[in-house]
């Protein structure tokens, strides 16, 4: 999830791509740089651990002329965020730059013939293998080059390439990471999204995966992969430049929660292959968590919502005993754990939270085998992990998780399925459930596409001032989920229980005042949780469903319905959480809330 951009025309393109790289920032902030074309001193390159700002910091007194340029803002996935693996990277001679925003996934291979072949690498990144490939096809012309090199690519890509062996040219080329071009008078800007451009431009042309982009000063070339040249429409973008910044939602919340299928995409990339799963994350620790007796999963808040699920995964998919405990109790339980074949597993979208670091830290004292789930890589508890995962679901900035969550299931999922082999799954049920997984980018999209029905449904729930949110198994975390995204968001008081334990207590609230939000998939435990909501509706409780579409048994008893596509039971809570995002964040608008920054809260909570 990095940002890229890139400038040619008149103007002096450093403050031009720089401005850009501001506002691509919330892509990725771990470091960044730029390279400027000047014609007779050659390519000048600029890079920095940390953010823009320091960037810019960098170049203040340097006189830089140069009118064609590319730069990058980075988000860390191959190699720690330090200025030897920022981007813009070079060719052995410096004469060839390349910045990447995806994972190039045969590098490792590329790499040991690009070397073989006399190739100087000066970095950590999978990126480099590229700017070599490059070098190695070029015989004059960049595009030629650039188009012979991609050919040998695995993985996805947007970059953009200047050399200084052929002037006045960037090309750039697009497969599954956004590109686009925008066309100003008599200049031409690249960049992962629109906000990037709009302060030079509002026409555009947006580069379609398979599709490369060579760009002069005098106009632009778009070919595909059989290099036929392709006409396209300028496209005028419709936001305003404040908007842009969230890629043309409203709110970061919104904007996340819309990643939710390319979130899902990324964490299985690579990893769920001919109906396995492979996790290089977890092979150095293979020989140990062969002989796991028993797991532990640590986590706060959202992050602990999935843990809930990675219980319910490693012993129904893996038949592993597992427990959840919340980081900041397990750290002063003097519980007997038999701390021999234990893994603990530290869950956490930041990675810095000091609750889930002391928790890890102090498994670690006790001998266990410490697995780390997180996203933002680099931090605390990445590296203070045995081994784990990165959740690849880019930047969030949104302080209620929402894209974080998907990630994290589909991660303990995918390790559940890892540890299950040679336990208790057979190949045929594994094949079956990575099959439906691989659907469910597409069953995502088309929840998105019901925001409207949502958006009513939050209308006709935002005057209330308190819910219950109900399910049972699968679903109970995404109860808690639904409840926590609400609260947090609009200050509604939502509580989350299991459907059954409501009778033991909390159905004592119920009343016409008092709405329940249930969650009751076609699953095993359907017809049960539909006997929960009877006794709710027998006390004149307002009923809101997430329902399996066309399950007419919960419409009959519910007043309002959301509807899911059908799925694998197990993988029901990638689905039923989304409209809950949704409809937490709609009602959050409707009752006038800053739902990106709610109050009292912050992105990652570092103190215990
Ligand atoms: C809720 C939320 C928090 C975090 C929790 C743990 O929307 O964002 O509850 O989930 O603070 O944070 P991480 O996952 O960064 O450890």
């Amino acid at each position: 999830m990095c940002g890229i951009v890139a400038y040619i025309g008149k103007r002096e393109a450093t403050p031009i791509v720089l401005d850009s790289l501001k506002r691509l920032e919330y892509r990725g902030y771990d470091s960044a740089g730029l390279t400027v074309e000047q014609e007779k001193r050659g390519p000048f390159v600029a890079r920095v651990a940390g953010r823009v700002g320091k960037l810019e910091a960098k170049l203040v007194g340097a006189t830089l002329p140069g009118t064609v340029a590319i730069a990058h803002t980075r988000w860390a996935t191959h190699g720690a965020p330090s200025e030897r693996n920022a981007h813009p990277h070079g060719d052995c001679r410096a004469r060839i730059h390349l910045a990447h925003n995806g994972i190039i996934e045969n590098h490792a291979a590329l790499r040991a013939t690009l070397i073989a072949n006399g190739h100087r690498f000066s970095s950590d990144t999978d990126t480099e293998v590229i700017v070599h490939l490059v070098e190695e096809r070029f015989r004059g012309t960049l595009e030629d080059a650039v188009e012979a090199a991609l050919r040998e690519l695995r993985g996805t890509w947007a970059i953009v390439v200047l050399s200084a062996d052929d002037p006045g040219k960037i090309v750039a080329a697009r497969n599954s990471s956004p590109l686009l071009l925008g066309v100003g008078s008599g200049e031409y800007l690249l960049a992962s999204d629109a906000s990037a451009v709009l302060a030079s431009t509002k026409k555009v042309v947006y580069i379609e995966d398979g599709e490369m982009v060579t760009v002069t000063r005098e106009g632009f070339r778009i070919t595909n992969v059989d290099d036929a040249e392709l006409r396209r429409r300028l496209v005028e973008i419709p936001w305003t430049l404040q908007e842009a910044e969230k890629g043309g939602h409203p709110h970061f919340m919104r904007k996340e929660i819309s990643e939710g299928p390319e979130v899902v995409e990324n964490v299985m990339r690579g990893r769920v292959r001919g109906g396995e799963v492979k996790l290089g994350g977890l092979e150095t620790v293979s020989k140990r968590l062969d002989h796991v007796e028993r797991i532990v999963l640590t986590a706060m808040g959202t992050s602990y919502h999935a843990a809930l699920l990675g219980e319910l995964f490693f012993e129904e998919l893996a038949g592993i005993p597992a427990e959840v405990e919340y980081a900041a109790e397990f750290r002063y339980k003097r519980a007997p754990l038999a701390t021999r074949n234990t893994a603990l597993f530290a869950i956490s979208q930041s990675g810095e939270t000091a609750d889930t670091l002391a928790a890890l830290r102090e498994a670690k004292r006790k001998g266990m085998l410490t697995i780390g789930i997180v996203n933002v890589v680099g931090s605390t508890v990445a590296r203070e992990t045995d081994a784990g995962l990165y959740n690849y679901a880019g930047p969030e900035i949104g302080v209620a998780s929402t894209k974080a969550f998907l990630s994290q299931v589909v991660a303990l999922l995918l390790a559940a399925i890892f540890l299950a082999r040679g336990r208790a799954m057979g190949e045929r049920e594994a094949q079956e459930l990575l099959e439906a997984l691989i659907r469910i980018p597409d069953a995502i999209r088309s929840l998105l596409k019901e925001e409207n029905e949502i958006r009513a449904l939050a209308k006709r729930f935002a005057h209330y001032e308190n819910a219950l949110f109900l399910g049972r198994k699968w679903s109970y975390p995404v109860a808690l989920e639904g409840a926590l995204k609400l609260k947090e968001v609009s200050y509604l008081h939502a509580e989350g229980y299991n459907a059954a334990e409501m009778k033991h207590g909390p159905i004592a609230m119920i009343d016409e005042r008092f709405p329940t939000v249930a969650v009751v998939p076609d699953d095993s435990v359907r017809d049960k949780t539909l006997s929960n909501l009877e006794e709710i509706r027998a006390r004149n409780g307002p009923i809101f469903a997430i329902a399996t579409r066309g399950d007419r048994g919960v419409s009959s008893i519910a007043d309002g319905v959301i509807s899911i596509p059908r799925t694998h039971e197990i993988l029901s809570p990638l689905l039923a959480v989304v409209p809950l995002q949704l409809l937490a964040y709609h009602i959050g608008i409707a009752r006038g809330c800053d739902v990106d920054k709610p109050r009292n809260l912050a992105k990652s909570v570092t103190v215990e």
